[in-house]
């Protein structure tokens, strides 16, 4: 696959870190001709070729007529201290963004890029990577053109909201960072910014597949050192 036709994006998740990253860049972006956004409440945002719907997750399938993009992108997630219990949180992390995934093909997009996490595995015992794992192997099963993974360590960026346990989480990462080197280097924090900017950048190139970008990855992609091939993912999907 290689369209360079203007494209139409899909993003869930606008109203947080990574995905105010998305939009922005998305808006900017000449290659996209309209961007439709979903979330649960209104986007205190307006743009011409935005478009923002607000719906309820839990029932996508009865708002699948605005459910409209060749490029989907899923930021959407919560943390067990917001989310409550384990039920709650993977109703966010993994319902939400299979069913969006599942939706949206059906009304013919073509490629699905979804912010993960570092560590994601099906078979973790860590519940949180473990959900992420199997979103990602749910997501990978569907005959997408391109499912493209994206697992940043710790995020860094602006939040409206305080999040102590994370800034004192990176404060550490930052003070050891020395001690982060070779294979290690990935748990190094990753810039918001740089996720959203490899997102956009894969789903331009069409790499077509599924694909993993851990955050060398991505970095390497923003620095230009790294075509937007990502490591492949055959065992899982197709
Ligand atoms: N934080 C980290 O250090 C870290 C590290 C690795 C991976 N990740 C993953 O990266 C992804 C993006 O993270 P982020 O920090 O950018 O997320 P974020 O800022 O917390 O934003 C999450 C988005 O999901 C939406 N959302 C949350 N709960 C919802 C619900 N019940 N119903 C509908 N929408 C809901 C939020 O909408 P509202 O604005 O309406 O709440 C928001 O748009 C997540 O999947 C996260 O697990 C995070």
């Amino acid at each position: 696959m290689n369209d360079s036709s203007p494209r139409s994006a899909l993003l869930a998740g606008a109203t947080g870190l990574v995905g105010g990253h998305c939009l922005d860049l998305l808006l900017a972006d000449d290659a996209y001709r309209a961007v439709a956004t979903l979330g649960r409440r209104p986007l205190p945002r307006t743009h011409p070729k935005l478009t923002h719907h607000v719906v309820a997750f839990d029932r996508l399938d009865a708002h699948a007529d605005l459910v409209e993009g060749r490029d989907v992108f899923c930021c959407l997630g919560t943390t067990m201290r917001k989310a409550g219990s384990k039920e709650a949180f993977r109703k966010v992390d993994y319902d939400y963004p299979f069913a969006l995934a599942r939706v949206a093909l059906g009304r013919g997009a073509e490629q699905y890029l979804l912010v993960s996490a570092l560590g994601a595995n099906p078979r973790s015992p860590f519940f949180y990577n473990r959900v992420k794992g199997e979103v990602e192997e749910a997501v990978s099963a569907l005959p997408f053109e391109g499912v493209y993974l994206f697992r940043p360590s710790l995020l860094t960026g602006e939040r409206a909201e305080e999040r102590p346990g994370e800034r004192r989480a990176e404060a550490v990462m930052n003070a050891l960072s020395f001690l982060l080197r070779g294979p290690l280097r990935k748990y190094r924090p990753t810039p918001a910014r740089v996720v959203a900017a490899a997102m956009l950048a894969v789903a331009k190139a069409q790499p077509g597949g599924v694909r993993v970008y851990e955050p060398e990855a991505m970095k390497a992609l923003m620095a230009g050192e790294a075509g937007p091939g990502g490591s492949r993912m055959p065992e899982r999907g197709r």
